[in-house]
């Protein structure tokens, strides 16, 4: 039987029980929502785990005014049949928006109250460039949920690269006693990474959705023909787009495909690099297909 949790208060009577029994708490985060991507955290945190803590909350803070923080798909019920029938998981937190921001709902990121955090050095760039606020957002809560949960173990999902990075440097900077686990993307059967927000995707949307996994595959290969320069390596993935991006046009659907960035970067420090080294780097971008925002990555490992 889950237990389900809308209060601090609540919760934290609960958390102290388990920790005089001395069990490892591993904790996923999450918005909601929930699809394979998610499950495949929590049972990945079953396997360290002896109790298991799921959050969902669409946190205000990580959305600007212009986003979709009213439109964010909400399916409570459906989210918790899943979450039950994967017999795992203890407890579910389900915090109120004003219990979590005490100081008052920071919608208007330049009105903020209360108190931040953030990352320097990670959050600008990537998704930050064209979502400023966002990761100060992200680690704000995620540093909150932290503080309430107390997890020994956290799960994040490679999907989002920079939030993975930025919460590992979070947890190491803040020295909270936690450690961080980072689970593979899950796909759908075509490669489209799963999301949340791929349920603002109509049909004809979804088949051109794919484009940004493609691309990035093309830039895979040419990886794989062990080209290291920048150019050589992003000119087919940009081409891909591009051709795209023109057919659909042509179709006169009614939407555009439009690619927001694509990023190669060093691994560790998110900054754009020129040639791929013994690091490795990270590819990441985002794609618009009509409004929806779709991200996705992959990761070149040269050892
Ligand atoms: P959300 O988008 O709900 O994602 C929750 C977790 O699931 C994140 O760690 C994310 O990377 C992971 N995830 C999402 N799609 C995935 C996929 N296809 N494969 C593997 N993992 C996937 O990320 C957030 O929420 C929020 O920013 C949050 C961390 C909860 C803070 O508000």
């Amino acid at each position: 039987q889950i237990q389900i949790f809308e209060e601090i208060f609540s919760f934290r009577n609960w958390r102290r029980k388990i920790g005089s029994e001395n069990k490892l708490v591993g904790f996923i985060p999450t918005m909601g929502c929930l699809h394979e991507g998610h499950l495949s955290l929590i049972k990945q945190a079953n396997q360290y785990c002896q109790i298991i803590v799921i959050s969902i909350f669409v946190n205000p803070a990580q959305f600007a005014p212009s986003e979709d923080l009213d439109k964010y798909p909400r399916t409570l019920s459906d989210d918790l049949d899943k979450l039950s029938s994967l017999k795992c998981v203890d407890a579910v937190f389900l915090p109120k928006v004003e219990e979590i921001y005490p100081a008052g709902i920071p919608l208007e990121i330049k009105e903020q109250q209360g108190t931040f955090v953030e990352v320097k050095g990670k959050s600008h760039q990537m998704e930050g460039k064209t979502r400023p606020g966002f990761f100060r957002g992200v680690a704000t809560v995620c540093t909150k949920l932290f503080n309430i949960i107390q997890p020994d173990n956290v799960f994040f999902g490679q999907k989002d690269v920079q939030q993975c990075v930025i919460i590992r440097n979070m947890i190491r900077d803040l020295h909270f006693p936690i450690e961080m686990h980072v689970g593979d993307t899950v796909r759908e059967k075509d490669g489209l990474a799963m999301s949340s927000r791929n349920k603002y995707l109509t049909p004809e949307m979804r088949k051109v959705a794919i484009t940004l996994y493609q691309s990035l595959i093309e830039t895979k290969k040419a990886f794989e023909n062990n080209i290291r320069d920048r150019k050589n390596l992003l000119d087919p993935a940009f081409e891909l787009i591009e051709r795209v991006t023109k057919e659909n046009e042509a179709q006169k659907l009614g939407f555009s495909i439009k690619l927001d960035y694509l990023s190669l970067t060093d691994p560790d420090t998110l900054e754009e690099i020129d040639r791929i080294k013994e690091k490795g780097a990270i590819l990441s971008g985002a794609l618009y297909v009509g409004s929806t925002r779709l991200i996705d990555n992959i990761l070149f490992n040269c050892k």
